[in-house]
Parts: C-alpha cells; structure tokens; sequence
C-alpha cells in the first residue's frame, strides 16, 4: 500500500512507486500532444482524490537535439514544466563513452543541420566529423548528394594545413581515422550517409579512402536506438532509425562477400538503458522530492523506487526493455510494470510481439491503472 511522505514542499509525494514515459506515441504525436496527456500529467501532479503526487520521468528513442532544448519543446507541448534531471533521449548514454573517445575523430551521422556535432562536443568529444565534413573534402564520396552552400559552409575543413594543437596533420582523408561512428538522430540523407557509413566499416582500421582485405577491422558502430518503426504524424508508422541499422549490416554482408557486421544500439529496448533510467529516477527522486534523503548509521540511504509504471506504444522497444528489466531486477529489486498503449505504434486487435502487464487505450488510463494499482 501507499505511504504518503511530507516532500520539501509540504505535499504528499508517493515515496514507493513512480512513472516513466515514452514519448512518441504516448504523449506526443507528430509533434503535436495526444489529448490525454495533459491530463494524464495534471493527475501525476497531485490532481486526484488522493492529492499526492507521484514522481516521474521520460525515456525517449528518439533525439537529435540538446536534451535542454527537447525538454522545453515538452514543456511546451505538455504545459507543464519538464526538467533535464527527468530527462533521457537516445544518445544521451553516449555521453559515458566520450572519455573513451576524447581526442580520437569519430563520426557523428544523423539529425537537423550541425545540431548534433554541437551535442557531441557538449557531451565531451573533441574531434567530431561529420558526413558533411567528407563530403566537403571529397564530393565524390556520395555521386548524388550535393551539399547546399550553408552545408558547405557549416562543415569542417578536414583538410586544412593549420595545425591544430595535439592533432597531426591531415593532407589527405587517409590521414584521418575515425575510430568509432556514432547514429545520434535519423539520418536526413540515407543514401550519403549508408554510403559513408559502410566506407568506414568496409576501412582498414577507420582509416578514411581505405579498404580493408579482410573486412574485420572497421571501427565500433554505435546508434543511439534500434527502432524500425516509430509513431509519427502520419496514420501509419513511419521507418526509423532501426531501418538503417539493417540496412547498414544487410548491405555490409551483400558487398563483402557474406561477412557479418555486428553494429551496436543504445536506446530502448537495451537494459542498459532502463538501468540508466533507474539511476536518474532516483537521483531525481532526491533532487526534487527530497526521498531517500535520510540517514542511516551515518550513511545516507537511496532506496530503490518499489515499482516503476512505464508507459510506452512499441512492444519492441518499451515492453520487451521493460519485461526485461523486471526480470533482471529479480524479487529484491524494483519491479518494472509494463503498459502498452493504443495511441502509436502497437494496432488495436494484433498480438504485440512482447506482452505487456497491461494494455490500455492512453496515458491517461494508464496512469489512473498505476495509481489504482497502488492505493
Ligand atoms: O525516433 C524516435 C522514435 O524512434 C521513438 O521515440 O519516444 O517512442 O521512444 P519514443
Ligand atoms: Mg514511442
């Protein structure tokens, strides 16, 4: 059963069970929110007959910006405030690997403009190429893409003589190794960006213009989610980046004599990634209600949330992700609660591929089954 517990604030705050969402498909769709969200939000904020409120936090694929600026577009689709500390999208993990990378050149494909090459930079790398950058040194690369002036403009001159400190000269492309490709957001131009992509696998170490012999020593490939379908405008599902990934691994073994290419996705449905989220709830949990504050022998304590209600529309990402995290967290940990919802990618009447502890028809219905669930 609930047990309230006085927040900083002075209000009831669930201290035992919290919600997390997906975006796409449950609160928003094609940039615009689904009806029910708002409200849905307003019942987590203490408007139910209960008068508690119940902490939250999102769990997005998708990306392509600075988490600051997604959140304010959440803000604002939502009406309500979204902070960053309740925050995760795709790439965000990325971020744990850049002191891997620091100073190594890495590709970063994917999203609006030199958005994401900002983001990578933000998150602690240093040396970011982008598709742009290759295309500008060589136009070659990709026959049918040619880059506009302003891309021109706005990609790096790879082939500059200026020595930049800590950096070797690069002359050449094949000066230049990229040791890791990171998908941060869907790509804008597939057909340049598969190419480039496949060079860099097809490479003699990352090594840019080569071609390797054996096919087996192309950099890691990292994407920041495996979705193949998402929920967008449009009244069917729209591909996403999980396409690519296939379309990466399937055209590498067509073009090198049936060689497999293991590429690796962040995001949703990776359990990683729900332990990730697990931690930034409980930080948040902290941070904004003041839980698991307290003391004990001199130590503080961080208890684990009993349960957490995720919310998500794609079986093979939410649910699948969710289900497993459940069952690694085992009888002692936090129990993971699947909800699926009617508003995106999962169709009324077809078997998901991955069951969830309950299916709804909203957001609403399921934050009303949660709250239900625990009083
Ligand atoms: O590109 C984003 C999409 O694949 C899924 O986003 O919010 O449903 O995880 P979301
Ligand atoms: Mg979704």
């Amino acid at each position: 059963p609930f047990t309230p517990m006085l927040d900083p604030d002075s209000d009831n705050v669930a201290d035992n069970f919290a919600f997390a969402f997906d975006i796409d498909g449950v609160l928003v769709r094609g940039g615009k929110p689904i009806p029910e969200a708002t409200e849905a939000m307003k019942v987590l904020n203490g408007e139910n007959e209960y008068g508690i409120k119940v902490p939250y936090i999102f769990l997005t694929n998708g990306g392509g910006k600075f988490e600051s600026e997604r959140c304010a577009d959440l803000s604002r689709q939502l009406d309500m405030t979204v902070s960053e500390g309740q925050f995760i999208c795709g790439h965000t993990p990325m971020r744990e690997l850049s002191s891997r990378y620091r100073d190594c050149p890495v590709l970063v494909v994917g999203g609006e403009g030199e958005t994401c090459r900002l983001v990578a930079e933000s998150y602690g790398f240093h040396d970011v190429i982008t598709p742009g950058d290759i295309l500008k040194a060589n136009a070659s690369t990709a026959p049918f893409r040619r880059l506009t002036p302003a891309e021109h403009a706005a990609s790096r001159d790879l082939l500059s003589s200026r020595r930049r400190r800590r950096r070797p000269e690069v002359r050449k492309l094949s000066d230049i190794v990229i040791s890791a490709v990171f998908v941060f957001a869907d790509s804008r131009d597939w057909a340049s960006d598969l190419q480039i992509i496949l060079d860099i696998a097809q490479s003699r170490g990352g090594r840019l213009e080569t071609r390797s012999e054996t096919f087996d020593e192309g950099p890691p490939i990292y994407f920041s989610h495996s979705d193949v379908v998402w929920s967008a405008a449009h009244e069917h599902v729209r591909l996403g980046m999980g396409a690519l990934r296939k379309m990466v691994e399937t055209v590498f073994e067509e073009t090198t004599g049936g060689k497999k290419l293991v590429t690796h996705a962040f995001g949703k449905p990776q359990v990683g990634t729900f332990e990730f989220a697990e931690r930034l709830l409980r930080q948040w949990r902290a941070e904004k209600h003041g839980l698991g504050l307290g003391t004990l022998h001199g130590r503080s304590q961080a208890p684990a949330v009993r349960t957490v209600y995720f919310v998500g529309d794609t079986p093979e990402s939410d649910i699948k992700g969710t289900n497993a995290m459940d069952e690694k967290s085992g009888r002692e940990g936090t129990e993971w609660y699947s909800i699926l919802v009617k508003t995106g990618v999962y169709q009324e009447g077809t078997e998901p591929r991955y069951r969830p502890r309950k299916l709804v028809g909203n957001v609403l219905d399921a934050v009303h089954h949660g709250i239900r669930r625990e009083m």
